[in-house]
């Protein structure tokens, strides 16, 4: 049934599951072996070597076919393949391995995935590596960050012998190896089929793009998202899916088809464009679309990108006969107003308006609630993403007290409690110092380490409840900078975060003493006392201060309110 597809790259379908009972004998003598847990990357390429989606890889590369990829793209028997595929592990393994050994191959729960028969350990170069894959060795790159910043210092290289495949509990109907993609190919009766590659959600652009390039070439389309991992700061791949989901819809029936691949990018543009042209084809596709800044890391600090917006196209352009998976190079798409239609940008005809949305405007938009254009994106998509995206009005935040005892964080935490309880619309935590102490850290003293500590609980905590849309305000003293920031971001990537210094001086703290005890921290019957005889590092990030001494509590509650509001934390749904 599958004569008539592409072959795939090196002739065979790699398929490193063993039989039951291979798996069966490879568990019972691992008792002895040494383990390694997969990282979430390394899990990633397992996945694609065991199915085949790496055909003809059979394992993590060994020494001779490292050298060759990171230096010309080709594995040590001349096969073209641009991306190291490599196995990082510490010291305390790595210098344990030898050539001829055996190493288990687990997930995060322990599972034996695998067993990497062993043939090569080494301590590779990986500075030299950066350069010659990535073109360059500045860490802002996610892919060099990740190899300079991530990486362990010993590659074991070797053949692999799968056990099971990853366990996946999402979208299962939708995950499926190279043979069921092409089987599913072979039953509808698809020869030709165009792969359109994406890390992002889909809108009309990359609809309009798709459906004109199957059009033209007269070939199906698999749309393959990447599920694995993605560039940081990406949308959520559950989120993405269920827009994928909603623009499959959108193509005539019997034409378009999902597909979901656990790869993990490293956002490597020109070599990334080959490999990912080399999986598709594994897949069974006969195109491969490559638009602008394909597999694109970005720019640097300073806006300088990585790569040419079309270097990707070029370096393809080079490889596709042999590869024998055609390229199908697209320019960016725009929408013309006149005509409601999208066309690449260089065949706008001259002097006729044009349109595009960047993501950080797609963005925006969404955090404000404002309208989401129908040239731009389908209904559906738009409501699934704002399901994942409400509006700032909707989502959590957390206001975060820090200041000396007795300065008055507790007062200005219950009175703008209260304030949010009138507006009503979020549930709202109060985690006041004390009620924590109480409640939550109740073993924990003083010391740095225990105060840190403290702090750590109450923005997990926090992070938590602003991610579920909640409203957390927390009151600690919190002296010390570098766990403050770690709060800090903790928070502010799952919702709202704002710093409110309570900046009353200790002179005032002390002269109110309304616990009592500034006079015992005076007297020595309290060490390590914040202010007296223990430091607070006053907050140079604050998005607001307040002087208790001769403000009033509703003066200070009513700016940060105002401070929300402008925000767009309070407002109109
Ligand atoms: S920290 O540093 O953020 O962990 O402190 P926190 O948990 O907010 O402190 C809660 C209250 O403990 C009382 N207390 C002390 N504070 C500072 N230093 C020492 N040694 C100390 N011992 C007890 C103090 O009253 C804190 O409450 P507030 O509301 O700040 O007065």
């Amino acid at each position: 049934m599958e004569t008539h597809l592409i072959a795939p790259h090196g002739g065979a379908l790699v398929n490193l599951l063993a039989t039951p009972e291979r798996a069966a004998e490879l568990k019972a003598q691992s008792r002895d072996w040494p383990s390694w847990d997969l990282t979430g990357r390394q899990l990633c390429d397992l996945e694609l070597l065991s199915c085949g989606g790496f055909s003809p890889l059979t394992g993590f590369l060994g020494k001779a076919d490292y050298a060759g990829v990171c230096e010309s793209m080709r594995l040590a028997d001349g096969t073209l393949w641009p991306m190291p595929i490599m196995l990082d592990v510490p010291e305390e393994l790595g210098k344990d391995l030898a050539a001829g050994g055996k190493l288990a191959l687990r997930d995060a729960e322990g599972v034996m995935l695998a067993v990497l028969n062993v043939k090569d350990v080494w301590q590779p170069d990986l500075t030299a590596e950066a350069e010659k894959v990535f073109g360059s060795t500045n860490v802002e790159h996610p892919g060099v960050g990740q190899l300079l910043q991530n990486t362990h210092p010993y590659y074991v290289g070797g053949t692999v012998e799968a056990l099971e495949m990853p366990r996946h509990y999402d979208y299962r109907d939708i995950r499926q190896t190279p043979a069921q993609v092409r089987q599913h190919f072979a039953s509808m009766g698809w020869r030709r089929v165009v792969a359109f590659q994406t890390r992002n959600p889909m809108h009309r652009a990359h609809q309009e793009l798709t459906f004109r390039a199957a059009r033209e070439l007269e070939a199906s389309l698999l749309i393959h998202p990447v599920v694995g991992v993605t560039k940081p700061g990406d949308v959520d791949h559950f989120t993405r899916v269920r827009c994928y989901q909603a623009i499959e819809g959108h193509y005539p029936r019997g034409t378009a088809t999902l597909s979901l691949l656990p790869l993990a990018m490293r956002m490597g543009g020109p070599r990334e464009a080959v490999w990912h042209a080399i999986i598709r084809k594994n897949y069974g596709c006969t195109h491969f679309i490559v638009g602008r800044d394909h597999a694109g890391p970005g720019s640097d600090s300073a806006g300088n990108p990585f790569y040419g917006p079309y270097d990707a196209q070029e370096m393809l352009t080079e490889y596709q006969d042999e590869l024998g998976i055609q390229m199908v190079p697209f320019k960016m798409m725009v929408y013309l107003p006149d005509t409601d239609k999208y066309v690449p940008i260089d065949e706008v005809p001259d002097g006729m308006k044009s349109k595009s949305l960047s993501g950080t405007e797609l963005r925006d938009r969404l955090s404000d609630g404002r309208e989401i254009p129908a040239w731009f994106s389908f209904p559906d998509v738009v409501t699934e993403l704002r399901r994942s995206y409400p509006p700032r009005s909707s989502q959590g935040f957390t206001v975060f007290f820090s200041g000396l005892p007795s300065s008055g964080k507790s007062t200005l935490a219950n009175v703008l409690m209260s304030k949010l309880m009138e507006i009503g619309g979020r549930p709202i935590t109060l985690l006041d110092g004390d009620l924590v102490r109480k409640n939550l850290s109740s073993e924990l003293g003083f010391s740095k380490e225990h105060r840190d500590l403290n702090i750590r609980r109450i923005g997990w905590v926090a992070s938590e409840i602003t991610k579920n849309g909640g409203i957390a305000i927390c009151a600690p003293i919190a002296p010390y900078k570098a766990i403050r920031a770690d709060v800090r971001e903790m928070i502010a990537s799952v919702g709202g975060y704002i710093l409110v210094h309570v900046s009353t001086p200790v002179a005032t703290c002390e002269q109110r003493d309304r616990k009592g005890l500034y006079a015992k921290a005076r007297a020595g019957i309290i060490k390590e006392f914040t202010g007296i005889s223990d430091p607070y590092e006053v907050p140079e990030d604050a998005d607001m201060a307040f002087d208790t001494t001769d403000l009033a509590p509703e003066e200070c509650v009513q700016s940060i309110l105002l401070h929300l509001e402008k925000e767009g934390f309070i407002g109109t749904a």
